[in-house]
């Protein structure tokens, strides 16, 4: 992508959010906090580290990773989306951790740091919305000290023809027959398929490259971790399932974590907006009838880097 155009890119995406602040948290406290914990595990932090979370969005990650810091340490939670951040700010608060955290808008592929700032950077669920993955992981590179951590998570299928993959398959085949039954409904591919039927496509790009090019990223962001400079110590991929009780809940994750319909739906006329909702709860309360679920299968390809 061209300088300008991922400007815009990166400014839409990030205000994208700033609508669906209050109902990302919500889904991301409950869903996401598995994921998050085993990042910061994976990142060792140490009490005194300085520490940046990159793409903090409401901060989940960032939160966490302060509550390992004592004195001397720090985290810094970086985002684009002012909604995002207001809501980071107010969650630390009541935490009683402002003095541990902090947090500012600032672009991952121009971080305002000094060289050589960080003990340790962690960034969950945020590469793929970066036009420029490699600038920003060049970034990230240059503000680390050596010999620091740097654990990036990535949504992803497993690992082709990995132990992990071979497992998942195993574990999801009985949901496999439910869909074939028309007994289960996939999030959040089942609303991004009914937006790509009703809703024209938007005429600028909705994903980054590396989110468009394909469900596996494992080894195309392994690979430009390293292209960045850093030496990968080690890979792990988790994967969850959840329930979704209400076709309303079903509804509201989907349009807040998947980007294409939380774009297309935040820019489309009223009534369109409505009969394909119509036409959702319908599709819902049909599978529900007959005695099948709504799911959202979501998991983490994970890479701990080191800066040499
Ligand atoms: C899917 S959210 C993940 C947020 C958080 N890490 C979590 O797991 O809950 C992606 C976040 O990346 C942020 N983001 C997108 N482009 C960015 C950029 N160029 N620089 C910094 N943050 C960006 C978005 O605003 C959004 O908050």
């Amino acid at each position: 992508m061209q300088t300008l155009d991922s400007q815009t890119f990166k400014t839409r995406d990030a205000t994208s959010y700033d609508a669906v602040t209050e109902q990302f948290d919500f889904f991301t406290e409950r869903l996401t906090s598995p994921l998050a914990t085993h990042l910061v595990s994976l990142a060792e932090i140490k009490p005194s580290d300085s520490v940046l979370d990159v793409g903090t969005g409401t901060g989940v990650v960032a939160l966490l990773a302060a509550k390992k810091i004592a004195e001397g340490g720090k985290v810094h939670g970086i985002d684009l989306s002012e909604g995002m951040l207001v809501t980071a700010t107010a969650k630390a608060e009541k935490l009683g951790l402002e003095e541990k955290i902090k947090f500012s808008q600032m672009d991952a592929e121009n971080l305002e740091f000094e060289a050589e700032t960080f003990d340790a950077v962690v960034s969950l669920f945020a590469l793929l919305h970066f036009p420029n993955p490699l600038t920003a992981l060049k970034e990230i590179y240059r503000v680390m000290r050596p010999g620091c951590r740097f654990v990036v998570a990535v949504g992803s299928r497993p690992p082709l023809f990995s132990a992990s993959g071979l497992s998942h398959l195993v574990k999801i085949f009985p949901d496999l027959v439910r869909r074939k039954q028309g007994r289960q409904l996939v999030a959040p591919g089942f609303l991004d398929s009914l937006v790509e039927q009703h809703l024209p496509k938007a005429e600028e790009q909705e994903e980054s490259d590396l989110a468009s090019h394909s469900h596996n990223r494992t080894s195309d962001v392994s690979e430009l971790i390293r292209s960045a400079g850093f030496k990968v110590l080690q890979t792990d991929w988790q994967s969850h399932q959840a329930q979704l009780a209400t076709p309303e809940d079903f509804w509201e994750i989907q349009r807040t974590f998947s980007s294409i319909s939380r774009k297309r739906l935040s820019n489309a006329a009223p009534e369109k907006v409505e009969s394909l909702r119509r036409e959702f709860f319908g599709q819902c309360h049909m599978v529900q009838s007959r005695g099948g679920n709504l799911v959202y299968p979501f998991a983490a390809f994970y890479v701990v880097a080191e800066k040499y």
